[in-house]
């Protein structure tokens, strides 16, 4: 660990799982109660806007039941206190990690607390239901929809994300199943780069055998460990 200046984290759904919030591809997980096909993509939100916009408000609903644990609150502390420079990149639409404390969150799938207009293109802050219509602040049409990236969209601030992982030291890879690029291909990027490349997953990730070291456990236990270590070593 010693030597390291530059950290680039990627987060998934696992991160948040011991929050309460489902994953996608756990036995009963999201993509096993909903069809991708339907819910997260452009074609399906065309053909049933109902159906997609009401997915969505139940599961920005579902974040007033959930708190941050102490995955979300161990990065927040390691942001604050890694003297070196950290970018926290998530694939997750929910809004733990800041509300665990981390200031600074890229969330390159969008975010369910933020609107996208189809008619005029603005993105803003939305934390009501979109099922009923609410008109868009800018141009006024009613065609707001869910500020997250569908299959087949492309994901937010991928040039900054690369440019990061083109000078890390260490990429963090944290409850993701590594089943969705291009965040999956993170890991390839951060070892071209020469960078330490560390898995932190509940089991091996598809991915796995892409990391230089990989840990196996709850990230609730796992991640507050590497942090510590990580803080320790830079003492
Ligand atoms: P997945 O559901 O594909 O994977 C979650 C990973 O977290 C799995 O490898 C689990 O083993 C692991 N996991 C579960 N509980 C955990 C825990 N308590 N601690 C640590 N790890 C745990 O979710 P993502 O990889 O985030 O995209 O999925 C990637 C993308 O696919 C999502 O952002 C979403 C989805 O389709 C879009 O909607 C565009």
């Amino acid at each position: 660990m010693a030597g390291i200046e530059r950290i680039v984290i990627l987060t998934g759904a696992g991160i948040s799982a011991e929050s309460g919030i489902d994953t996608f591809r756990s036995a009963g997980g999201l993509w096993e109660q909903h069809r991708v096909e339907d819910v997260a993509t452009p074609e399906g939100f065309a053909r049933n806007p109902d159906l997609v916009l009401g997915f969505y408000d139940m599961r920005r609903e579902a974040l007033a039941k959930v708190e941050p644990n102490p995955a979300h609150r161990a990065l927040a502390r390691l942001e604050a206190e890694f003297p070196g420079e950290l970018l926290l990149v998530t694939q997750n639409v929910d809004d733990l990690h800041e509300r665990g404390g981390s200031k600074q969150v890229l969330h390159m799938h969008g975010e369910l607390k933020s609107a996208l207009c189809s008619s005029c293109g603005v993105r803003m802050p939305h934390d009501g239901p979109m099922l009923d219509r609410p008109k868009c602040p800018t141009c006024a049409m009613p065609s707001l929809r869910p500020d997250v990236v569908w299959f087949g969209e492309m994901p937010y601030q991928m040039e900054r994300i690369y440019k990061a992982l083109a000078v890390s030291d260490l990429f963090v890879s944290i409850g993701t199943s590594g089943a969705v690029y291009p965040a999956a291909g993170f890991v390839q990027e951060a070892r071209a780069a020469g960078a330490e490349t560390l898995e932190l997953n509940l089991e091996p990730s598809e991915g796995s055998h892409f990391f230089a070291e990989s840990r196996h456990g709850p990230a609730g236990e796992l991640v507050p460990q590497w942090a510590e270590e990580v803080l320790q070593t830079r003492l």
